[in-house]
C-alpha cells in the first residue's frame, strides 16, 4: 500500500496550462497518475493532452465528480485563492508546489483546510510519490528515471519523509540502490508554515499496513523531529524510525537554506533533535551516506525477529545472539558454515557484537584492531599475571583467566575511558556550539583542575606508538571519521600547544575508532580482552614449558630470543 497517493486517486492539476503544469501533467500521467482534469481561470473549455480544463475546481468537480487530490502549479501569489477554491470544492488533499508563498497566505490555507477537514502538503514541496503507483508534483523528474530509481514496495516498503526536496529523491535513489523497497516518498516542503509535517506523515505511515519502517531526512529548525520522538516514546509510532538530520554545522539565527530550517532561541538544534530521536529509540545516522546501510540493517533485524517460531515466542526468555537447532548453528541469523572461510574473525566479532556483518573495509579495520592488541611483550600486568599463575602449576585456563582479570582501568581499560572522554568533548562541541578544539580545551582544563588524566594519550614506553598511525590509516581507508576521532585530534593539538608530547596511544586510537564505528561502549574493553587472549595463552604456555615452577619473574630485565625481524612475503 502507500500513503496520500496511489493509482486509484483522481487528481486535478491547477495551473495545468502553464509551463510547469503542462510538463508535469505529461510526466505524472506517464508515471501512472490518474490526472482527470485541469483548472486555469479563463481557460475553461480547452483540453491539454486530452485532459479537460475548467475555470474553477468547483466546476471540474461538478462536471466530473469527486476528486481526491489537487496539485497546484500556480505561482506563489495565486496559491492562496487556488488552494482555498480546491478545498472548498471538497478536495481533501492539495499539494502546493510553488515557492515563496506568503506565510499569512499559508496560514489562511491552513484555516480553510481545518474548517473543511482537508489536508495540504507544502508549500514549496516537490510532492509525493508512491513507487510503481503514482506521483503528484515533481519528485523523481522524468517518469522513466523515477520508475528505475524508486523500487516499489512489493509487498511492503519503507516510508520516506523528507524536509528537503532534492534529498527526497536522493534518499529514495540511494535506498533503491541498496535494494530497499519504498511505499511512499513524501517531501514536506521547506517553509515555516506547513500543512503535513513529520509527525503527521509518520502517523500515516504507522497506519499503512504495508509500510514496514520510516526513514526521515530531517533538518534543523522547527520542532517536527522532537514531536516525532514524542510519538515514538508514547508508542503512537511503533515502526522502526531511521533518520538523518541535516544542518549540523549551522549556527543559531542563520537560515539553513529553507525558511523553516533555522535555530531560534536554542530550539531546533541538530544535537537536540538527534538526542530526542535517539533517546526515544530511533536510529539516527551521523552521515547521510550511512542511511541506506542503516535501513538495510534495521530491516534485516526486523525480518530476523519476525522469524520467531511459536516455541520461541512462548519461551521463558530469548537470546538474539545465536540460534541452535539440530545440525544447524546460526550466528545473528547467519549459518555458521556459511560464515566459515568467508568472513574474517574481525568481521565475525563485529557481527556477534553489533548484530550485523560489517562492510569489507570495516571488517579489515576490526581485524587490525584485534591484531594491534594481540601482545605487548612480557611486561604488561596481564602477561605477568598469566605467567605468575602459570608458574604455580595452575591449569592453562587459570593462567589465562588471571591475565584477563588484570585487564582493568589502568591496563586495557583506557579504550573505554578514552572513548567516553572523547564523547564528552564531542557532546560539548555540539551542545555549546563551539569548535572541537575549544570543546577539548574546556574538558581538558576541567580534568586537569580535578587532577584527572586524559586516558588513551601518552605511553610509558613508546613516544610514537607504531600501531596508531596504521590504525588511523586503515580507518581512513574504511571511511571511518566521526566525532570521536575529531575529538582525539583536538586533544592531541591541545597537548602539543601545552608543550606536552602526549600523542594518542593504541588504546586511545582503538577507543576513538571503535566508538566512531558505532561499537557499544560496553564492548570496548571486551575487544581488548578478545585481542589479548592469544598473547596471554602464548605467555602461559611458554612459562610452563620453558621455565622452572615458582621462579621469581623479573618484570623488566628479560631479553628476547625469538625470530629476528622479518617481513611478510605478501
Ligand atoms: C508554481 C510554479 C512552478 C509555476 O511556474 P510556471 O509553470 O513557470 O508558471 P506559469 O506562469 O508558466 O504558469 C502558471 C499558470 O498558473 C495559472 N494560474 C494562475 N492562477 C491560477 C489559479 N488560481 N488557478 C489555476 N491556475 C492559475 C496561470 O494562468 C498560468 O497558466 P497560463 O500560462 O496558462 O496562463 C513556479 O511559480 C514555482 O514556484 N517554482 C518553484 C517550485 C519549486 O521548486 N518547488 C519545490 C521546491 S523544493
Amino acid at each position: 500500500m502507500a500513503i496520500l497517493i496511489d493509482e486509484t486517486k483522481r487528481v486535478l492539476v491547477q495551473g495545468m496550462t502553464g509551463r510547469e503544469g503542462l510538463a508535469r501533467t505529461r510526466l505524472m500521467r506517464e508515471y501512472g497518475t490518474q490526472v482527470v482534469a485541469g483548472v486555469t481561470p479563463g481557460k475553461g473549455g480547452q483540453s491539454v493532452l486530452g485532459v479537460p480544463v475548467f475555470n474553477t475546481p468547483a466546476e471540474a468537480v461538478a462536471q466530473l465528480g469527486e476528486m481526491d487530490i489537487s496539485v497546484l502549479f500556480v505561482p506563489a501569489l495565486g496559491v492562496k485563492d487556488a488552494a482555498i477554491a480546491a478545498i472548498e470544492a471538497g478536495i481533501k488533499l492539495t499539494v502546493l508546489v510553488a515557492d515563496r508563498v506568503p506565510v499569512w497566505d499559508a496560514m489562511e490555507i491552513a484555516a480553510a483546510a481545518k474548517l473543511n477537514h482537508a489536508r495540504f502538503l507544502g508549500p514549496n514541496t516537490l510532492g509525493v510519490l508512491s513507487p510503481g503507483k503514482a506521483v503528484v508534483g515533481m519528485i523523481g523528474g522524468r517518469a522513466e528515471s523515477a520508475k528505475q530509481w524508486f523500487k516499489p514496495g512489493l509487498p511492503a516498503g519503507v516510508g520516506v519523509i523528507s524536509r528537503s526536496g532534492g534529498m527526497a529523491s536522493s534518499t529514495g535513489y540511494y535506498l533503491g540502490q541498496a535494494g530497499v523497497r519504498i511505499s511512499t516518498i513524501v517531501h514536506l516542503g521547506g517553509d515555516a508554515v506547513l500543512g503535513i509535517r513529520i509527525p503527521d506523515a509518520a502517523l500515516m505511515f504507522e497506519a499503512d499496513p504495508l509500510t514496514e519502517a520510516i526513514v526521515i531526512f530531517g533538518e534543523i529548525g522547527s520542532s517536527q523531529e522532537e514531536e516525532l520522538a514524542g510519538l515514538i516514546r508514547d508508542r503512537k509510532v511503533t515502526k522502526p524510525v531511521i533518520a538523518y538530520i541535516g544542518g549540523k554545522a549551522a549556527r543559531e539565527g542563520t537560515r539553513f537554506s529553507h525558511a523553516g530550517a533555522m535555530i531560534e532561541n536554542g530550539r531546533g538544534t541538530h544535537a537536540g533533535k538527534v538526542k530526542a530521536l535517539r533517546d526515544a529509540g530511533a536510529t539516527v545516522v551521523d552521515a547521510f551516506g550511512e542511511l541506506p546501510e542503516a535501513v538495510v540493517e534495521r530491516l534485516k533485524r526486523m525480518k530476523g525477529q519476525s522469524l520467531m517460531s511459536e516455541t520461541d515466542k512462548n519461551a521463558l526468555w530469548n537470546s538474539a545472539v545465536t540460534r541452535i537447532e539440530p545440525n544447524k548453528v546460526a550466528v545473528r541469523g547467519y549459518d555458521i558454515a556459511d560464515l566459515m572461510g568467508r568472513v574474517s574473525f574481525g568481521s565475525a566479532v563485529y557481527l556477534i557484537l553489533k548484530g550485523e556483518l560489517p562492510t569489507a573495509a570495516i571488517g579489515k579495520l576490526m581485524d587490525a584492531v584485534l591484531v594491534a592488541s594481540i601482545d605487548h611483550g612480557a611486561t604488561p600486568p596481564s602477561a605477568l599475571a598469566a605467567r605468575t599463575v602459570a608458574s604455580t602449576g595452575a591449569s592453562l585456563n587459570a593462567a589465562v583467566a588471571a591475565g584477563i582479570l588484570s585487564i582493568n582501568q589502568h591496563h586495557g581499560g583506557a579504550i573505554e575511558d578514552c572513548a567516553r572522554q572523547l564523547k564528552r568533548i564531542a557532546d560539548r562541541c555540539a551542545t555549546d556550539r563551539v569548535s572541537m578544539d575549544e570543546a577539548a580545551a574546556c574538558e581538558l582544563a576541567a580534568m586537569k583542575e580535578a587532577g584527572d588524566r586524559m586516558p588513551g594519550f601518552g605511553h610509558r614506553y613508546h613516544t610514537k606508538d607504531p600501531r596508531t598511525a596504521r590504525l588511523f590509516a586503515l580507518a581512513a581507508e574504511a571511511g571511518v571519521e566521526g566525532v570521536h576521532m575529531q575529538a582525539a585530534r583536538a586533544v592531541e593539538k591541545w597537548f602539543a600547544a601545552a608543550k606536552k608530547p602526549l600523542p594518542i596511544n593504541v588504546d586511545g586510537a582503538i577507543g576513538a575508532i571503535l566508538a566512531d564505528v558505532g561499537m557499544d561502549s560496553a564492548a570496548l574493553n571486551g575487544m581488548f580482552m578478545i585481542a589479548r587472549t592469544p598473547g596471554l595463552l602464548a605467555h602461559a604456555i611458554e612459562e610452563q614449558s620453558r621455565e622452572k615452577p615458582m621462579r621469581r619473574i623479573d618484570p623488566v630485565h628479560h631479553g628476547y630470543d625469538g625470530p629476528a625481524p622479518r617481513t611478510m612475503t605478501s
